[in-house]
């Protein structure tokens, strides 16, 4: 038996079965874009610990301030004590990311904490109660991030769920266009919202919208900008907040280090978390200051958010990105990746449609070219081929029907192209009964 076979059967016999598993690929070591498992046999990585090595792994600025801060001091518990890594990363977050005239920051462990503090300090500053967040949206498992995630398998069983949580439906484009072009689709969803206010919850009682501007658990669906705009405005002028999710998308993931640059808003409350600690346990709460500030003492808190080790890697994190320019290469393997599965979808019927944002890049599996009939068994057998072939690749989409790339964006480009050579070559093999004869096929060479 392997020693990967062996840890397996050991994890199997020892966590429970809620725990998920994309496949059963072990893992002992990474470097950059490359992981090693248990048998010594060699992976590019495609899934980045899911969209948490933005920057490589174990990219040696980071190691080497997280050995200096170990040596140092391990934990002293934020409200106990103040340390300046705290402070400093605040300070810097604060500078990549202002929230209008004066921003406030407040450490976490992880998105879903992340979550849960920006969803109790709009509701602190604004009085009000209602959180309105979207179909497709991922926010994290604890209960109200359960709550506010639409995909139902991530929560068989597990209610009751948090009150006052309201869902409206993701502007997806693809899915539910109706025929209609971009500009009437917006309008229409907008009127939607504005009637949802009428008939479902009325904004005297919604503290907060939260958004993914691309969802990522959802799909790597990309929310149109008018749309969003329009959305801003509405909130505005209703006194709602307005809470950008930026936990998978931040970090140069989709070409700058905010999804909400794209879209020519700020929001008044953002949470980040994944790639911001290289791995470390390590998010973030971003605000307007006079949001942030209307929030009672005590309120906020905890034993271990902005842990000293975890800080030092966060800023180590953003010095390094700044110095290789992360959101250069997030747009250069964004345009590779986006260039390949175009070419990819001329080839291959099974692929519906192709979408992204920067590097945040998928493509959804379908059965006779309809947006509604999710091939979800092709995607898993494409996940444990491309495995088998030395590729760790993972899905999306409620339907888990979505192949997406979350590299890291330090990822060589040969070393990207080989990837995605694999992955095609995979695909193609598993429909080529259907539509595709991979045979005579070349590889694709260049993007
Ligand atoms: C948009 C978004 N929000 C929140 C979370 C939850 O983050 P965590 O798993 O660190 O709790 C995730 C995780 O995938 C996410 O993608």
């Amino acid at each position: 038996m392997k020693k990967s076979e062996k840890l397996v059967a050991r994890r199997n016999a020892i966590v429970p079965e809620g725990l998920g598993m994309f496949s059963p690929v072990t893992i002992v070591s990474g470097k950059g874009a490359t992981l090693k498992d248990a048998d010594g046999k060699e992976y590019i990585d495609f899934a980045g610990g899911i969209g948490v090595l933005n920057a490589g792994h174990c990219p040696k600025p980071v190691v080497d301030a997280i050995v200096k801060q170990s040596r140092q001091l391990l934990h002293a518990c934020f409200p106990v004590a103040i340390y300046e890594p705290y402070v400093e990363l605040c300070e810097q977050l604060a500078k990549l990311f202002p929230h209008g005239k004066s921003t406030k920051v407040m450490l976490v462990n992880s998105g879903a904490e992340a979550v849960e503090n920006a969803v109790k300090i709009a509701r602190q500053a604004t009085g009000k109660q209602g959180i309105i967040c979207f179909t497709g949206g991922f926010h994290g498992r604890t209960l109200l991030g359960m709550t506010l995630t639409s995909k139902t398998g991530y929560k068989i069983g597990s209610g009751p769920f948090a009150p006052e949580v309201y869902r409206i439906p993701f502007p997806d484009y693809y899915k539910r266009n109706d025929g209609l072009k971009m500009d009437e689709f917006v309008k229409r969803e907008l009127q939607a919202f504005e009637s949802y206010l009428h008939n479902m919850v009325d904004a005297s009682n919604v503290a907060a919208v939260i958004m993914e501007l691309v969802q990522g658990e959802g799909g790597f669906v990309v929310a149109p900008k008018e749309y969003v705009q329009g959305l801003y405005e509405i909130c505005k002028s209703k006194g709602i907040l307005f809470i950008a999710d930026e936990v998978q998308t931040g970090f140069g993931r989709t070409g700058k280090w905010a999804a909400y640059e794209h879209y020519g808003i700020t929001p008044d409350i953002s949470t980040w978390a994944k790639s911001m600690g290289s791995g470390m346990p390590i998010g973030a709460v971003i605000g307007r200051a006079e949001v942030m500030d209307k929030t009672t003492k005590g309120t906020l808190g905890g034993t271990y958010p902005g842990n000293p080790v975890a800080c030092v890697a966060s800023l180590a994190t953003i010095e390094y990105m700044k110095k290789i320019d992360i959101n250069k290469k997030g747009e250069v393997v964004g345009k590779t990746v986006m260039n390949f599965f175009k070419k990819l979808k001329h080839e291959c019927s099974a692929i519906g449609d192709v979408r992204g944002l920067g590097a945040m890049v998928a493509f959804e599996l379908v059965k006779d070219n309809d947006p509604n009939k999710p091939d979800s068994d092709l995607c898993k057998a494409l996940l444990n081929a491309c495995a088998e072939k030395g590729l760790l690749i993972i899905s999306a989409g409620t339907s888990g029907n979505v192949i997406r790339v979350l590299s890291p964006l330090v990822i060589s480009k040969p070393q990207l192209v080989k990837g995605l050579n694999i992955l095609r070559t995979e695909l193609l093999g598993l429909t080529e009964n259907t539509s595709n004869k991979v045979a005579n096929k070349k590889e694709i060479v260049h993007s």
